[in-house]
């Protein structure tokens, strides 16, 4: 059995995980990225990530999937928070996240350049998978979650770019989404939507 039919992923979809990696002083660096099954897995990180240049030097990361929203979050605004929820994986060189519903161990097979020529093509081969038997009921919220989060980690590159028309799309986004979750959502939902708008500064840290 292929160690990935344990995942059930569909060819062809876009997976949002987190990504495990080490810096080069060995500190875990945990990051969003999407992934796709094309016959293998393949990362698309930015060729200025951090998770690229760790994964260009260790040849190894970890592919964790997660139903936990405020991992998302942490992930990209505050690192630090999420570091106490990371491991060493056992069966590579890279740190796996506690409390994941599936973990991927994965050696680097093949760096490729890309049509996008800011981004790589990284094929990762799985080495260890684990998935837990724990079964994820679909919410809206977690997905408008991460739409914000990508929308957000986008507005600092369109202003290094002066794109201000694009970032004021972005943030009007952010904020449409951040409505719809309050209306679905009666949990952490809203108040990371709140951290979000909090970090991109349309909402005051000291609003409550
Ligand atoms: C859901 C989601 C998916 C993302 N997918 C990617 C991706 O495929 N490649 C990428 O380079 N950045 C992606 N990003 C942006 C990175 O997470 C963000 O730039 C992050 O700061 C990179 O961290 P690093 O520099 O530690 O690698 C994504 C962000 C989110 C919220």
């Amino acid at each position: 059995m292929n160690k990935l039919d344990m995942l059930n992923l569909t060819p062809g979809l876009l997976y949002e995980v987190l990504c495990g990696t080490y810096n080069s002083n060995e500190l875990p660096n945990l990051a969003t990225m999407g992934i796709r099954l094309n016959h293998e897995l393949v990362l698309f990180p930015y060729i200025t990530s951090q998770t690229f240049k760790n994964i260009e030097k260790t040849q190894s990361c970890s592919l964790n999937f997660s139903d936990d929203a405020w991992i998302f979050a942490w992930a990209c605004f505050e690192k630090d928070r999420v570091k106490p929820f990371l491991k060493a994986g056992l069966h590579t060189n890279s740190p796996v996240l506690l409390g994941a519903t599936a973990v991927v161990e994965c050696k680097i097979k093949q760096i490729t350049s890309t049509s996008d020529e800011s981004r790589c093509a990284v094929k990762c081969q799985p080495i260890y998978v684990k998935v837990q038997p724990k079964f994820v009921p679909f919410t809206r919220a977690f997905s408008l979650i991460v739409e914000m989060l990508i929308h957000a980690t986008r507005i600092a590159h369109f202003k290094a770019l002066g794109d201000k028309n694009k970032v004021h799309e972005l943030k009007q986004y952010i904020l449409y989404y951040a409505q719809i979750i309050t209306r679905v959502a009666r949990t952490d939902y809203p108040i990371i939507a709140e951290y979000i708008l909090k970090q991109v500064g349309l909402k005051n840290a000291s609003d409550s």
